[in-house]
């Protein structure tokens, strides 16, 4: 086990009552709050209505930063930074998925950096500026576990880049699973799926016993379950509440402790998506079944106890190559049984993108260091 030191500083609220705890998180503040929002989905549920009502019993001081995409732009970054360098910002109040979080988190960490934050912080990893601004959240989609991470992915258009980097925790979490009911099903889905990718790029490294492979393996199998409740019965409160739950413990650092971890299927993605725009989970699903086949020779040992323990397959009488297999192939299922899709080109992808979504990938250590015709290989067979 690799030695490890962690603090994660963010305070959750979970629950129905959930956001009854935002004046007391408000007053911890001064008077000037940026509030950063989406697309439309918040106006449309009347949680816009609601939290800027709250902020002004609160007697705050509100400047929007309204439109963040999914699959948060650089152009907004810098739109951000500005409000909040107007503004003097006391805190950023996100309302919204993960891109939402990731847009305020690189906002926080680049409002008052003197460098060019793209190349500071996603070329050259240089260290979190000494002056950040406290971000809150009030999360409406379960996936990402931005709302308990430090880290934050952003799609740089202009270099056709889509690049991740570990800026700050939340200072707080409102995390209402209600606020969840009204995301599309094929968005739920991708969140979903998004968690369980998670879980896979933190187990798959390492073949001894370690207690977070453990606890992992008992993660899975209880997102499995309730994805596959989900696409049954989205209305569902409880499966609802596990969903986000589940996302927030998927991506919260505590799983990835001591290992060495892997994260190839998203650094694939990410380029899928800096071309596509597609969701991210979904882009995570088109790739995995394909990527582990490609893993084999260097991961099956570890592919068979995931198959065992994940997947319920029955080792007796089967080889590890065997197990192994069966274990991808459950995985395969699974995703066309709740409805995920398992090709590039249902995402939007064309052939003539493949190249360079294989030349742009950043390749990262895990089983084994890919190289960028391996890449591309592993987009062929899931095109
Ligand atoms: O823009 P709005 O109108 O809010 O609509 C959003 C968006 O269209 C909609 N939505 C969100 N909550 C809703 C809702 N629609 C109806 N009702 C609601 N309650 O759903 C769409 C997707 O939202 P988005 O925030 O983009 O999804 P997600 O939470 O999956 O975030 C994806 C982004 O996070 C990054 C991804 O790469 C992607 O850019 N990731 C961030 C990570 C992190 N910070 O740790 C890790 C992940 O691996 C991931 O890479
Ligand atoms: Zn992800």
């Amino acid at each position: 086990m690799n030695d490890f030191t962690y603090q994660n500083p963010t305070r959750i609220h979970f629950g129905k009552t959930a956001l009854s705890h935002l004046p007391s998180e408000l007053a911890r503040f001064g008077g000037q709050v940026v509030l950063v929002y989406g697309t439309g989905s918040v106006k449309r549920s009347g949680l816009y209505d609601r939290v800027v009502r709250e902020l002004e019993t609160a007697g705050k001081e509100v400047t929007e930063v309204a439109g963040v995409p999914s699959n948060p732009t650089y152009a907004k970054v810098l739109e951000g930074c500005e409000a909040v360098r107007r503004a003097k910002a006391d805190l950023i109040l996100a309302v919204g998925g993960g891109s939402v979080v990731d847009c305020s988190k690189m906002i926080s960490a680049s409002a008052y950096l003197e460098d060019d934050p793209w190349e500071h912080y996603i070329e050259k990893g240089l260290p979190l500026c000494e002056k950040t601004v406290p971000i809150g959240v009030i999360l409406t989609m379960a996936g990402t576990g931005s709302e308990m991470n430090a880290g934050g992915v952003i799609t740089n258009e202009e270099k056709h880049l889509k690049l991740g980097c570990n800026f700050l925790h939340p200072t707080f979490s409102l995390l209402d699973p209600t606020l969840t009911l009204t995301v599309p099903r094929g968005q739920m889905l991708s969140g979903a799926f998004d968690v369980i990718c998670h879980l896979h790029e933190q187990y798959f490294s390492d073949e001894g016993d370690q207690i977070t492979d453990d606890l992992i393996e008992g993660l899975l199998r209880g997102m499995i379950r309730e994805t596959r409740k989900a696409a049954l019965d989205p209305t569902d409160y409880d499966t609802r509440a596990n969903l986000m739950w589940g996302a927030t413990m998927g991506l919260n650092e505590s799983l990835g402790l001591g290992k060495t971890q892997d994260w190839a299927v998203h650094t694939i993605e990410h380029q899928v998506g800096a071309y596509t725009h597609c969701p991210h989970g979904q882009g995570l699903a088109a790739i995995s079944p394909a990527y582990y086949r490609f893993l084999l020779p260097w991961a099956q040992k570890k592919l068979a106890r995931w198959a065992q323990n994940v997947w319920q397959i029955d080792p007796a009488g089967r080889d590890e190559e065997t197990m192994a297999r069966l274990g991808i192939d459950a995985l395969e299922s699974f995703l066309h049984e709740v409805g995920l899709p398992t090709t590039l080109r249902e995402l939007g992808a064309t052939e003539e993108m493949l190249p360079r979504i294989a030349e742009s990938t950043l390749l990262r250590g895990g089983y084994h260091l890919l190289t960028a015709d391996e890449v591309l290989e592993i987009l062929k067979n899931c095109y």
